[in-house]
């Protein structure tokens, strides 16, 4: 098999579990390199992994070997990662989201097409064992026309575990940002891309304080709103509702639900490619839990990154890739624009349904 090397930018919280992954679970790819702009964060985590090389980004760049640039980098250095890693001449995987603005997303998508290259995008939960069996009862008719849709992820933020949590609450974070690429890239897999949204957002809470470690006591100005209420109108007809919030203390309410003309399909966690994966269909009194037709039901982090080298390798189109996640990008921001223009906002942007996992 061969492999094609990774060089990783930015070596922070989320980046371990990539690390782990791609050197145990994947036989596609190597990390050869790592970056960041505090060089003890790549130091430590090379030396962690194995990976044989520590620099910065302007020589991982610069390395003809390197393949793949994993953008692992907080929401703000997403474009600027992502552009230079492309003006080098690599493919490009970045953690989600594609960028902040609509403008540098489309930069992203544009300067690639140019330069014939790649650019991938997390998540890639949907590509794990859970939502592939959903989609897969979707594609197979079992609950018949989908009509609507529901996502819920409703918690109180991150500055209670996350060491350095100030990104949430600014520019580019948020409920939206941060947790609903999950959601919205589960739904546009299951059910197609959006046509339309409309929705309300607020901040609830204007200062924050951090009572995780090292930065305890810390106070953060909320820039961004912290309670989203979304309704997407999907090009196949159905209706999709989502709420995103910072801001409550406690909600009792599912993950995502499909709803069809023949069955209600209760999906797993967008945050998690496992399950469980339930289904109750007309006239039945209970739900019944469906066994996972496909793999990858563990923390398969790096998987989108495997599906994207094998797009290399064998010329093939990545589903996690750049057209999904600038589809999710500007849902996001729709909904945003919604709330403060008090109008629905006409979705520019279309994609393709990924296609689904063979196995
Ligand atoms: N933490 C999580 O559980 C989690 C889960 C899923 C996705 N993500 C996503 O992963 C990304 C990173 O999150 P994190 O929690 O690891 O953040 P983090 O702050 O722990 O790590 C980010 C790292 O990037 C480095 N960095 C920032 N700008 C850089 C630049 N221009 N060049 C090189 N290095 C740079 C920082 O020094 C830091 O080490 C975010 O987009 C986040 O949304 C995080």
């Amino acid at each position: 098999m061969r492999k094609i090397k990774v060089g990783i930018v930015g070596c922070g919280n989320i980046s371990s579990i990539y690390l782990k992954n791609l050197s145990e679970m994947f036989d596609n790819l190597e990390v050869a390199a790592c970056a960041d702009l505090v060089r003890e964060k790549s130091a430590a985590k090379a030396e962690e992994f194995r990976v044989p090389k520590v620099c910065t980004t302007e020589e991982l760049l610069a390395d003809p070997d390197i393949g793949i640039v994993l953008n692992l980098t907080i929401p703000k250095a997403h474009s600027s990662v992502c552009l230079a890693a492309l003006e080098a001449g690599k493919h490009v995987y970045v953690e989600k989201p594609l960028a902040i603005t609509r403008e540098d997303g489309e930069r992203i998508l544009d300067t690639a097409r140019t330069k014939g290259l790649l650019v991938g995008c997390a998540p890639d939960t949907f590509l794990g064992g859970g939502i592939q069996t959903c989609r897969k009862l979707i594609d197979d008719g079992w609950i018949g026309e989908p009509v609507a849709a529901n996502a819920f992820m409703m918690g109180h933020g991150h500055e209670s575990w996350h060491p350095d949590p100030e990104f949430y609450y600014k520019e580019g974070g948020g409920p939206m940002f941060d947790m609903g690429p999950y959601y919205l890239t589960a739904l546009v897999n299951l059910m197609g891309p959006i046509r339309r949204v409309t929705g309300s957002a607020r901040i609830s809470f204007p200062e924050r304080t951090i009572t995780s470690q090292p930065k305890k006591g810390t106070r953060i100005t909320v820039d961004v709103p912290t309670h989203i209420a979304g309704v997407m109108d999907f090009v196949n007809g159905a209706v999709g509702t989502i709420i995103t919030s910072f801001d409550v203390w406690g909600a009792k309410l599912p993950f995502i639900e499909i709803h069809g003309t023949k069955a209600s399909l209760s999906v797993p966690n967008p945050n998690t490619f496992g399950g469980p994966v339930e289904i109750k269909t007309a006239g039945s009194r209970e739900w019944s839990q469906v066994p996972l037709s496909h793999g990858y039901t563990e923390n398969s982090r790096g998987l989108g990154v495997y599906d994207m080298a094998n797009a290399i390798l064998h010329g093939s189109r990545p589903r996690a890739s750049g057209e999904l996640a600038f589809h999710v990008l500007e849902v996001m921001h729709g909904f945003h624009d919604a709330s403060s223009d008090g109008r629905h906002y006409m979705m520019k942007s279309t994609c393709e349904r990924p296609e689904a996992m063979p196995f």
